[in-house]
């Protein structure tokens, strides 16, 4: 298989602190991962390299079937790339209609003169429909996005993202805050978006990662210390004494 993302021996520092070190990992097309580890273990800031917000000291990050640098792309570039990222504070337009929210994330092109021009058409409707049935959230089509529960306003952000389509989806946290109801429904939709795209989620809870039921890596001090099943990693020597504090 050949990797979506390709990322080998980055390092950073900050103020001499090196938060990641020597990192590699790699993910393929269609793969689900969770990414765990304690505080400051790196999650974070892998994030912030493969979208461009955090340039490494050293190391290639690598993207797409001709092993594209995103480390010579800009933030913009990166997304329009097929890099698509959740944060973890739903960042949705509150006064408008979920159905309004989705809209604005179909639109490509985002000059105000096409925007002022946008004519809805039967295609975006019907896209807009199967988000919405994708994330769950069919039935508030015409609430407003500001009235709806902390989950479900995290499920309209990864609806929109999706809209745009991203190949690599990267979700921060995304279970934190949510009823124990919206957090199998959260696993339940990112295993479903990972069936046609990469999703990295990183993650606390481990109930939730055993939801997602995929492979897991864990970061300890900026590099992977354990890579596998979550009972294969859970049973790592040095994952325990990492999580005891040892
Ligand atoms: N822009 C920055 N400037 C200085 N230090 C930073 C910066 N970004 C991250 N760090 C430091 O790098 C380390 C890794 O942070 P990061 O946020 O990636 O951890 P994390 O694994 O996401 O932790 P958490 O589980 O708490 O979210 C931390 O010690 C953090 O303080
Ligand atoms: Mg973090």
């Amino acid at each position: 298989m050949t990797a979506l993302l390709e990322v080998s021996g980055v390092s950073v520092s900050f103020d001499g602190f090196r938060a990641i070190d020597n990192l590699s990992f790699e993910i393929g097309p269609r793969e689900l991962r969770a990414i765990i580890g304690p505080n400051g273990a790196g999650k974070t800031t892998f994030m912030d390299i493969v979208t461009g917000k955090t340039r490494p000291d050293t190391g290639r990050v690598l993207w797409g079937e001709r092993s594209v640098s995103l480390l010579r792309l800009s933030e913009a570039r990166i997304a329009r790339e097929g890099v698509g990222r959740k944060f973890q504070r739903p960042t949705v337009f509150e006064d408008q209609s979920v159905f309004d929210n989705l809209l604005m994330a179909l639109r490509k092109d985002r000059t105000p003169l096409a925007v002022l021009f946008y004519r809805q058409s039967a295609r975006d409707r019907a896209r807009i429909g199967e988000l919405a049935a994708e994330i769950g959230l069919k039935d508030q089509l015409y609430r407003k996005a500001g009235e709806l529960s902390h989950g479900q306003k995290q499920w309209l952000e990864i609806g929109m993202l999706l809209a745009q389509e991203p190949r690599l989806l990267l979700v921060d946290e995304p279970a934190a805050g949510m009823t124990l109801a919206e957090r199998a429904h959260t696993a339940e939709l990112l295993k479903e978006a990972a069936k046609t795209r990469a999703v990295v989620v990183v993650e606390h809870d481990m109930d939730f990662v055993r939801r997602l039921g995929c492979k897991v890596t864990v970061l300890h001090e900026g590099s992977v210390l354990a890579e596998g099943s979550l009972d294969h990693v859970t049973k790592n020597r040095q994952v325990i004494d990492v999580y005891l504090g040892r």
